[in-house]
């Protein structure tokens, strides 16, 4: 029975967007793996997934730990035929106060581990002539944003890299895309002020923030049948704020 199921790996379910994939993935009877930094996150996941699923602890900062935390998961027979990822993280600050690590940790977080996880996934898509990467970047990533030039910087590189690898698994059946929000209400920008915030909802033509369920709605869209000739794109979700 287990490798009739359609297995998804989500990295960050514990909260914000990744908590609501998960779900909405567990509701469409996908298994969900879902990842969090802390043992009280994989007991949060445990807790909303119940018997459809489980949760990981996964440090994407510790690059090195990633492809043994995916061969775990094969050890134990399950597939990843949909892998989000999900999980980031920002420490905001201008170029010129930037320390070298708060750079690269973030580079790591937001790029580097992408491409560890991808490749550890990426055979046995490639085996079964099928598979769904999504991946959520962020509207910075394409119009830059003052005091986040390592976050940027890595949300702008996926660009590259899923376009690449989208061409190099396109003939396998399997698709690699982007959703790219905007502005949507999580933990994530609860350290906005108060004058931050109507600035940045001037710039929003639905004069809204965008909600977790939005997003995983697109990427219920783009890890099903129906997404199937979709591949190498980004799916902007805004309201409207960058076109
Ligand atoms: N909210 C927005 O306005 C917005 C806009 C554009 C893009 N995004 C993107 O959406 C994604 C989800 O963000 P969110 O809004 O849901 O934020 P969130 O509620 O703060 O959740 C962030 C998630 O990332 C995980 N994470 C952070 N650092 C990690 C690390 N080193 N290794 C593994 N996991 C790590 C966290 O896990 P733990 O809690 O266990 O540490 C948490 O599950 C991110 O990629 C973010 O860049 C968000």
């Amino acid at each position: 029975m287990k490798n009739i199921k359609k297995t998804a790996l989500v990295t960050g379910a514990n909260k914000g967007i990744g908590k609501a994939i998960a779900i909405k993935l567990s509701k469409q009877g996908i298994r969900v793996i879902g990842t969090s930094t802390s043992q009280y996150g994989v007991q949060a996941i445990n807790a909303y997934l119940k018997k459809n699923g489980f949760g990981l602890i996964l440090d994407l900062k510790d690059t090195n730990s990633i492809s043994e935390k995916i061969e775990e998961i094969y050890k134990k027979k399950y597939s990843i035929d949909i892998l989000i990822n999900n999980a980031g993280a920002k420490l905001d600050k201008l170029l010129i106060q930037m320390k070298n690590k708060e750079w690269e940790d973030i580079i790591k977080i937001n790029l580097t581990s992408i491409f560890y996880i991808s490749k550890a996934v990426i055979r046995s898509m490639i085996k079964k002539k099928s598979g769904r990467i999504i991946t959520i970047s962020s509207i910075i990533g394409y119009t830059g944003n003052k005091g986040q030039i390592n976050y940027s910087a890595a949300k702008s590189g996926l660009i590259g890299f899923h376009k690449t690898l989208a061409l190099e698994v396109a003939s396998k059946g399997i698709t690699v895309n982007i959703i790219a929000p905007g502005l949507i209400k999580t933990e994530f920008i609860k350290d906005l002020n108060a004058s931050q915030y109507k600035n940045y909802l001037s710039k929003i033509p639905m004069k809204r923030l965008g909600t977790v369920e939005e997003i995983a709605d697109a990427v219920i869209f783009l890890s099903s049948h129906k997404a199937s000739y979709i591949t190498g794109q980004t799916l902007h979700i805004n309201g409207g704020m960058y076109m």
